[in-house]
């Protein structure tokens, strides 16, 4: 009889706990699939979920790395909460022949008398209660429950849309979230203070606006604008240590105020898994203006001329929209005497 093990979720996203937990059920249980069971609708959850197609796509690309791993859609059809004990009598009606376990955690097997049904659905399928040896010594668990130990991976669906942990959940899932732009902006705002959020959205939207007027690649260009300022709020010291891992030591003689586009630069590779060097280059150079590639003259303009900032940049937009190498020498001289004034009246020059 073929075995196979369920695990239900939002997976919103997918993240390597769901895959551990995966692989410890093929590895201790050993069953001959796993099935993801996306929900439609979790009733004791809030948040509001991902669309089912980018939840979709995200198991789509684990399961293209996994020959073992399926995705059960059957919670998804039913347009209705997602009741475990629902998708059981339904799977058990469809499959006769095989032979069903269901995968929780220990803190769900704490909650288990919270679920609807629950005697009935430990009556109609097995459940293995996957956590580490010391939180499962604790549980008194019903019969019907056997326990799979493992090592959990600590992290939740909930970090990674908070914008943490990013490097536990597989690369192909960081990659579509980057591509689909999901859970952005949110992956930066726990990295700023609220105006240099709002300034980098700002930035983000003006990027995207000025690729479009001149047919240049959209999605690119706002994630350079989205990201421009990553490492602006990090502790003079923390921008240093990422400068140094990969500039030249003549990096940190310039002015400090330049160090969070070298250190920014670096930060979308290591953290977010950004590996555009155009997007890096960009972001490296956004300081001064020191590159002439499109994306970085781009980011350059949008940053200099935020109407975030609080004076009337429409005409130099309107340039820069207009004609782009021209418009950003316009923003570059503006700024250059921008900053030799406020140097004179700071008493420096
Ligand atoms: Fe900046
Ligand atoms: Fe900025």
């Amino acid at each position: 009889m073929k075995k196979v093990a369920l695990l239900g979720g939002s997976f919103d996203p997918v993240h390597n706990g769901h895959v551990a937990m995966a692989d410890a059920a093929i590895e201790n249980l050993g069953v001959d699939e796993v099935w993801f069971i996306p929900s439609r609708k979790t009733p004791l959850k809030n948040h509001m979920l991902t669309s089912p197609k980018h939840r979709l796509n995200m198991l789509r690309a684990v399961c293209r790395e996994h020959p073992k791993f399926k995705i059960c859609d059957v919670e998804l059809k039913r347009n209705a909460e997602s009741y475990t004990i629902d998708t059981v009598r339904q799977l058990k009606d469809l499959y006769k022949d095989i032979d069903f376990t269901w995968i929780i955690g220990a803190d769900q097997a704490r909650q288990f008398q919270a679920w609807k049904e629950p005697e009935e659905l430990l009556r109609l399928v097995r459940f293995a209660v996957a956590d580490r040896d010391e939180n499962l010594k604790n549980l008194t668990l019903p019969d019907g429950m056997v326990v799979m130990p493992m090592e959990p991976v600590e992290v939740s669906s909930s970090e990674i849309r908070d914008g943490k942990k990013l490097n536990l959940m597989p690369e192909s899932v960081r990659q579509y979230i980057l591509e689909q732009e999901l859970y952005m902006p949110k992956w930066i705002q726990c990295q700023m203070d609220p105006n240099r959020f709002a300034h980098s959205c700002s930035v983000a939207r003006l990027c995207r606006e000025l690729a479009h007027a001149h047919g240049l690649d959209e999605h690119k260009a706002w994630l350079t604008g989205l990201f421009h300022d990553i490492a602006k709020d990090l502790p003079k010291e923390e921008q240093a240590k990422w400068v140094k891992a990969v500039f030249p030591p003549s990096a940190l003689q310039e002015h400090d105020a330049i160090w969070h586009g070298y250190a920014g630069s670096e930060i979308v590779k290591r953290v977010y898994g950004i590996y555009d060097p155009v997007i890096q280059n960009a972001i490296s150079n956004h300081v001064k203006g020191t590159s002439y590639d499109p994306y970085a003259m781009i980011v350059f303009i949008a940053d200099k001329l935020d109407p975030l900032r609080g004076y009337d940049s429409s005409a130099l937009y309107q340039a820069c929209l207009h004609d782009l190498y021209n418009g950003f020498l316009l923003v570059k001289a503006e700024n250059k005497a921008y900053l030799e004034k406020e140097k004179k009246q700071n008493g420096h020059s």
